[in-house]
């Protein structure tokens, strides 16, 4: 059934029809293409980008939690002038901090170790825009002085979103996004938690989008 659905989406693509993988909460197994991207996040992100082109805010672009880079492939194809910052151990979460949501949170994580630095970069548009910050966030910031105009948080567990919306945040360019990852996704109740806490004791608004995981945004 998935191989005629998949058959079926990439067919439609081509002339730009969509089937949307369901939100990972909701039960509708609906199916999304072209590489498996995420549409919605995908077009919010360009018209993210857009705005930030049109306001000409200044800043760097970052992602927290790049992985294998699928996400940090598209904000690097939509900021073609902007220096981004990729931030993961690229070895996989933290122990302790897993073990800490693991607890708080009952949640199973996937490992997140099979990746490297050289593959990612191979799959960026523009890789000498790229500066790769291996290690343990927020460890890896520490000779860091720079603002930001667009930020994306995907690192699923409480402790790095804090930290992570702890350094970025006042770091924001006015007009500039934060995109946080699983904000909606019951898989990662640490990510809700972190997102409510910090918004609320920083007096910060934010909207929830439908994407795949159910991301949130921070502007400013
Ligand atoms: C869900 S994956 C990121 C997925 C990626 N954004 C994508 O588009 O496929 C989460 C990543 O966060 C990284 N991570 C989690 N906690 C971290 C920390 N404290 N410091 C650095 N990287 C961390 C993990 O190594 C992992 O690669």
């Amino acid at each position: 059934m998935k191989f005629l659905y998949r058959s079926f989406s990439k067919l439609l693509s081509r002339w730009n029809f969509y089937f949307i993988r369901s939100l990972l909460y909701d039960p509708k197994d609906r199916i999304l293409l072209k590489e498996n991207l995420d549409f919605v996040r995908h077009k919010i992100l360009e018209l993210c980008s857009a705005e930030i082109d049109k306001n000409k805010v200044s800043g760097d672009v970052a992602e927290l939690g790049v992985y294998k880079g699928d996400f940090a492939k598209e904000i690097n194809e939509v900021f073609p002038n902007k220096t981004f910052f990729l931030f993961d151990t690229f070895s996989g979460f933290d122990k302790k901090e897993m073990e800490k949501d693991q607890q708080q949170f009952g949640t199973n994580y996937q490992c997140f170790s099979d990746t490297t630095i050289e593959l990612v970069r191979k799959r960026m548009k523009y890789p000498d825009l790229c500066v790769f910050k291996k290690g343990y966030f927020p460890d890896t910031t520490n000779d860091m002085d720079n603002k930001f105009c667009f930020v994306s948080i995907d690192v699923d567990l409480y402790d790095p979103i804090i930290n992570g919306l702890n350094f970025f945040y006042p770091r924001l360019e006015k007009n500039g996004y934060i995109f946080v990852h699983d904000f909606n996704n019951k898989e990662f109740k640490g990510a809700r938690t972190a997102v409510i806490e910090y918004c609320l004791q920083n007096n910060i608004g934010y909207v929830p989008i439908p994407d795949v995981s159910g991301s949130v945004i921070i502007t400013k």
